[in-house]
């Protein structure tokens, strides 16, 4: 098979860049591992950035999105003994959405067949090939046969472990990473939220975060130990654990039910530069990972497949091979922001094994400056809501 651009991936970015591209009248095909029920069965993110939310009304796909999503003005951080709320829409003039990572995957997916974007799933054993010239191709294997794709750019949005960035070559690259010493136990259940907004709880025990997919559905998160297994967490445990950690007022409102799903995820700050080699472009979290903290991952992914849409109909339509040369400094510039953010409010929200008591006042002195602060405030909000594209 023959096209113009081969997407590696079936995620948030992957299918968008393919949407993107088909929008402009140019060939797409995005060939994805896993089963379409697999990627839609992961719980992930749940906050839209307008910057995303405004993508998928340029594709015209925003319509279930803006019937069923939560609108949200604010949120709240919490330092065990009050709640300090960040109203987002009085201090940037915009707010986000809840919205789940599965809905808006399922969106994009509903959506490919009739937008001519061809989605091969189960796709095994892809493996890129001469990314250096100019006819780069990707091979996989499906129903016991060798499959070959033909394409004059290739685009590498599978995610961390994904083979896209072990494509490029460790002598023209550099990553750089920190990992945390903790991880995020989540749950999902059926249950109404505690709070009608997010509510991010520094509590000495460690972090916690009430979100929601609904008005009846919640999604909880706490910081736990790496070593943790969600098997020592049954519901009773993680309910008890969840109201001591948003304090007496927000912890009382806990409403609990059976986990529809609970997993634990590491938490990493990643970034690896450059994001193309030749015609191999990176974007999401293939080449680049926060930490979930202030909600930029699947942001993130949408602002770079932004910036490389931009770039590949530049370059079929203009012959512009500068927006292809611009593409990693261009999205990098944005990155590196969201990196600086989630790792700050990381570092504010959670209790590092290392913290000894001046670092617990720390955090307390600067969440009560927060508090006082319209300045500070409006800093956060201003990169939660999202930085312009
Ligand atoms: P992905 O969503 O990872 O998509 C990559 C796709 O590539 C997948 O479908 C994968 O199956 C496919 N793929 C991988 N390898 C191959 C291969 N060899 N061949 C073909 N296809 C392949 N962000 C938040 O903001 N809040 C959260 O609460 C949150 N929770 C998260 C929990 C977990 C466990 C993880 C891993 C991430 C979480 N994130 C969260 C981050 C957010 O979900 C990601 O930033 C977002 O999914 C990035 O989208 P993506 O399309 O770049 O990558
Ligand atoms: C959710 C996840 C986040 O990482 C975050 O900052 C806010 C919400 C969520 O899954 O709902």
């Amino acid at each position: 098979m023959r096209t113009q651009v081969a997407i590696v991936g079936a995620g948030p970015a992957g299918l968008l860049l393919g949407h993107l591209l088909r929008a402009e009248g140019l060939e797409a095909v995005v060939v994805e591992r896993a089963s379409a029920d697999y990627v839609l069965g992961r719980i992930r993110a749940g906050v839209l950035e307008r910057t995303t939310t405004d993508l998928m009304d340029r594709l015209g796909l925003g319509e279930r999105m803006h019937r069923e999503a939560l609108p949200h003005a604010g949120f709240h951080l919490a330092d065990g003994e009050r709640l300090i709320r960040i109203d987002i829409a009085a201090l940037t003039g915009r707010q986000v959405m809840v919205y789940g990572q599965t809905e808006l995957t399922r969106d994009l997916m509903d959506a490919a067949p009739g937008r001519g974007l061809e989605i091969i799933y189960e796709a095994g054993d892809v493996a890129l090939h001469d990314v250096e010239s100019d006819a780069p191709y990707l091979t996989y294997s499906k129903d016991g046969r060798e499959h070959r794709i033909e394409a004059e750019f290739i685009c590498g949005c599978d995610g961390f472990h994904g083979p896209s960035r072990q494509a490029i070559p460790a002598r023209v690259a550099t990553a750089y990473e920190k990992i945390y010493p903790f991880g995020w136990l989540g749950i999902l259940a059926d249950v109404p939220p505690c709070d009608h907004e997010l509510i991010y709880a520094n509590h000495e025990r460690g972090f916690a975060l009430a979100s929601m997919r609904s008005e009846k559905r919640s999604r909880y998160y706490i910081q736990v130990p790496l070593e943790e297994r969600v098997e020592d967490w049954p519901d009773d445990r993680l309910w008890d654990e969840l109201a001591v950690r948003f304090g007496p007022e927000a912890g009382a409102r806990i409403v609990r039910g059976p986990a529809l799903e609970k997993s634990i995820a590491p938490l990493r700050s990643f970034v690896f530069e450059p994001m193309r080699h030749g015609r191999l472009m990176l974007a999401g979290d293939s080449a680049h990972i926060v930490p979930p903290t202030g909600a930029k991952g699947l942001n993130l992914a949408a602002s770079d497949v932004f910036y490389l849409s931009d770039a590949l109909i530049g370059w079929f339509g203009r012959c512009d091979a500068d927006a292809i040369a611009g593409y990693s400094t261009r999205a990098l510039a944005r990155i590196w922001k969201a990196e600086r953010f989630s790792w700050q409010l990381t570092r504010l929200m959670h209790r590092f094994p290392d913290n000894d008591a001046f670092d617990r006042r720390m955090q307390l002195a600067d969440l009560d400056y927060i508090a006082s602060s319209v300045a500070a405030q409006t800093t956060i909000a201003e990169n939660y809501v999202g930085l312009p594209l």
